[in-house]
């Protein structure tokens, strides 16, 4: 089974934590904007894309917006089944973002990103689903010419998500940016092959969570460490057992 190579990209605190607090802090401002400069970089290397979990995607993008299904009907089921939706406008583009929405929540205004940074900016989106979904926001996404997929019952596989992505679509690797329930199941799969990071000189709460919900334990190995206006970069590239 072929899948995308996958670099896992994320600004941490000194204590390894991804989400809470420390990250709205001033501290954290000059580490914010090299992380977004660095998914700048990765896309100008090459990058199909940007893959985050519901929760990321609704504080980043869609703020919150649930889509009212009233006016919908449901998709109707071909052989017992949903079918996956593949409009030309995704198969013909070069960079995505890919969410992974199992219950189908989120409210997209419009199939591509409309974001003030261009390492976001006209991203196709693309949505994972499970068997979980209502069937009327099949109808929604596809009135909103929004690709989705289907990828599990109620958990979404990761393994099998990025091999329907490799088939369909043309990119060969892939940013993954959290949060940390998203990383947590690349990890268990393991389907992460790089891990780039920037620490914040900050250590973080006790309601933070870390880089990976519910990790195991994987070794990677130092790439690169350097130093950007005083914030750590360092990238890890995964050891594949022989
Ligand atoms: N520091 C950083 O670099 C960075 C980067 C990105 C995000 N963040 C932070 O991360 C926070 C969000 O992280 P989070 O861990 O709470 O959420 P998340 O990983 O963004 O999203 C989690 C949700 O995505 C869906 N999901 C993800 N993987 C799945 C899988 N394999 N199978 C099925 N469903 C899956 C589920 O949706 P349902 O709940 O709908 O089932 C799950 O609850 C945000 O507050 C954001 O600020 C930080």
């Amino acid at each position: 089974m072929s899948i995308p190579y996958i670099l896992c990209h994320m600004l941490t605190s000194l204590d390894g934590k991804v989400t809470g607090n420390f990250l709205s802090r001033l501290e954290c401002e000059a580490a914010t904007e090299i992380y977004y400069e660095l998914n700048r970089e990765y896309k100008a290397k090459g990058s199909g894309g940007f893959i985050c979990g519901r929760v990321t995607m609704e504080e980043s993008f869609t703020e919150g917006a649930y889509p009212d299904l009233s006016q919908y009907e449901p998709a109707p089921k071909i052989c017992g089944q949903f079918s996956n939706f593949w409009p030309d406008q995704a198969i013909n583009a070069t960079y995505f973002a890919i969410a992974f929405d199992p219950k189908g929540k989120l409210g997209w205004k419009s199939n591509v990103i409309c974001d003030s940074d261009p390492g976001y900016d006209g991203a196709t989106i693309v949505e994972v689903l499970t068997e979980q979904v209502d069937p009327r926001y099949l109808s929604y996404l596809e009135e909103k010419e929004i690709a989705y997929f289907f990828a599990g019952k109620t958990e979404i596989n990761v393994p099998f998500a990025l091999s329907v992505l490799y088939t369909h679509l043309s990119p060969e690797f892939y940013i993954l940016e959290g949060g940390s329930i998203i990383n947590g199941s690349f990890l268990r799969a393991d389907c992460i092959d790089e891990i780039s990071l920037v620490t914040v000189p900050t250590t973080a709460d006790k309601d933070s969570k870390s880089i990976f919900t519910d990790g195991e334990i994987l070794d990677f190995k130092l790439n690169k460490a350097e130093q950007r206006n005083g914030v750590l970069v360092t990238r890890y590239i995964r050891i594949q057992e022989e």
